[in-house]
């Protein structure tokens, strides 16, 4: 039995699936289910006696307690987070909230648990804390990419909480021994992924013939990994990591998002064209830049490609055209994420 926290989101209900459809080992699924959590994302695998979905958040000290008593799980992955930038410049409180504290109580409820355990399941447990590359800040046009051993400089409140919560993680390594694992990945994309994040929000604002937007002058530069990747990178790492070491994981993909935005509008004029040969780029707007906006991210993965021999399967080519099929077959799915709370926040971010 394995714990995922956050596995109603865009990573963690991919990596509840993928490790459904790998292992047979049972999931507990503890979600808050914010806006960004969507059990419609678990569909396929609702009612499955291998999965345990619970409602509650990994700040509630009693709930988790509970829960890690009762079923004594040999793992947690830790996805639950605030993962948005934007919202996070807008109102960084939530930020602070889940992803620091959340993750203190969370870490604290898995010491108390782990004290009382035999030694063979101390000996054995784990848990992986998944981060992001953000940590890291923004790098120079010909600086090299992001190895582990690069120092922690975040720039926006979203960063900084994660940054915060990879240094509680470490912590509670080093001064409890806890044994943790952790993970910092560059921009993911694929199915399930939130229309508030560039390529599904390109996606979706551009078939609903609206106003496609590029922050500032779109020559700031991402490093995307296919989300299965992702899952696999994190299944990977927790089959064979080291206790207490730290793991980049990315594609080697940098795009400018100028480039994966033309890239998309091409996808969806050859898969869905405009009448009389119109292109959906007519709809791209460059609008005000986001403050602060980190201007490039990269990652070496040479180490988890060298000890774990993890490599992704999907080239920026492949997996974008997957992703983008996914949205055109699974416009019910938009429709319903996309009701809601999520239309006060678009409306207000782009009046
Ligand atoms: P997401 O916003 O899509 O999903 C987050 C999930 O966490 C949601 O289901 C939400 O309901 C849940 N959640 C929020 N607060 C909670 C709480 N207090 N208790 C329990 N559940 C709670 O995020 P995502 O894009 O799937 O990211 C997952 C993790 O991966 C995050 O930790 C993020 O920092 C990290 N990450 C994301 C990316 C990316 O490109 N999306 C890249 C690298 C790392
Ligand atoms: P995003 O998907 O929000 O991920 P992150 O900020 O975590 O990298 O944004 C990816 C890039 O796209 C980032 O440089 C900001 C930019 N962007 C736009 O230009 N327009 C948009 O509407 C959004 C959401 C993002």
């Amino acid at each position: 039995m394995i714990l995922v926290t956050g596995g109603a989101g865009f990573i963690g209900a991919n990596f509840v699936l993928d490790w459904l459809a790998f292992h047979d080992e049972p999931v507990i699924n503890l979600d808050a289910l914010t806006y960004a959590g969507n059990l419609d994302n678990l569909g396929s695998i609702w009612g499955d006696p291998r999965h345990l979905f619970v409602k509650g958040s990994i700040a509630d000290c009693d709930l988790v307690e509970d829960l890690l008593r009762s079923h004594r799980p040999r793992a947690i992955i830790n996805f639950a987070a605030e993962s948005h930038v934007d919202r996070s410049i807008h109102g960084p409180e939530e930020f602070i909230q889940t992803n620091i504290v959340g993750t203190f109580r969370l870490l604290e409820a898995v010491r108390g648990f782990l004290a009382l355990q035999d030694a063979a399941h101390q000996e054995s447990f784990r848990f992986l804390h998944v981060s992001t590359d953000e940590v890291y800040g923004s790098l120079a046009p010909a600086e090299a990419a992001f190895s582990e051993h690069r120092k922690y400089e975040p720039n926006s409140p979203y960063s900084a909480s994660k940054a915060a919560s990879d240094h509680l993680v470490r912590a509670y390594h080093h001064t409890y021994g806890l044994p943790v694992l952790t993970t910092n990945c560059s921009n993911n994309y694929g199915p399930y992924h939130f229309p508030e994040k560039l390529i599904p929000l390109v996606i979706h604002n551009a078939l609903a013939g609206k106003q496609i937007p590029i922050y500032g002058d779109g020559m700031q530069v991402r490093d995307w990994l296919f989300v299965k990747d992702h899952c696999s990178a994190i299944r990977r790492v927790l089959e064979s990591g080291k206790v207490g070491e730290t793991y980049n994981v990315g594609g080697r993909n940098e795009l400018t998002n100028q480039s994966v935005v033309n890239t998309l509008c091409e996808i969806l004029d050859e898969l869905r064209p405009l009448p009389h040969g119109a292109s959906y780029k007519a709809q791209i707007s460059f609008v005000r830049d986001r403050p602060g906006h980190d201007r490039r991210y990269a990652i070496d993965a040479a180490k988890i490609e060298r000890e774990l021999d993890w490599r992704p399967n999907e080239t920026f080519d492949t997996g974008i055209r997957k992703t983008v099929e996914w949205y055109l077959a699974n416009q019910a799915w938009v429709e319903n994420v996309t009701s809601g709370s999520y239309r006060q926040w678009i409306d207000c971010q782009y009046q």
